[in-house]
């Protein structure tokens, strides 16, 4: 993911929300440089957590902006931020096991997740709340 794949990623035009998204490209990219030795060591564990964390926090700010603008699909949504989550939590259990991952396999999966999610699912958040917010323009005037 470079620069220009963050530049054209979804504007929401609030800056908490589209900040969040590229900072977890730049956690991604970060994960992806700290990757070049094929496993997944500590390290990539301890770039992991905090991955989790920022995700969680950027999940509880999304979905309450979802609420605000009365989000049609928030449940569908939401499910999605814990599938995810969850699909995180087992990968980290596994490090914590000294299991072997693969670490490009685990690249992809954040990299997938992560530009499909923002691309097709938070792009639909966008259009509500563009829409929501231009009617309350209307209304205003
Ligand atoms: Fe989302
Ligand atoms: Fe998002």
């Amino acid at each position: 993911m470079n620069e220009s794949d963050s530049n054209n990623f979804c504007h929401f035009g609030i800056p908490e929300i589209d900040g969040h998204h590229h900072e977890l490209i730049k956690m991604i990219n970060r994960l992806a440089k700290s990757a070049n030795s094929g496993t997944v060591d500590k390290e990539m564990g301890r770039v992991l957590i905090r991955l989790v964390d920022y995700t969680k926090n950027h999940f509880i700010a999304e979905e309450k902006l979802m609420q605000s603008i009365e989000y049609p699909d928030l449940d569908i949504h939401k499910k999605m931020h814990r599938e995810f989550n969850n699909e995180i939590v087992a990968i980290l259990k596994r490090i914590r096991n000294d299991e072997e991952l693969d670490v490009f396999d685990l690249m992809n999966f954040l990299r997938d997740w992560l530009l499909n999610h923002v691309h097709n699912e938070d792009a639909k958040i966008a259009e509500v709340f563009a829409a929501r917010k231009k009617a309350l323009t209307i209304e205003t005037k």
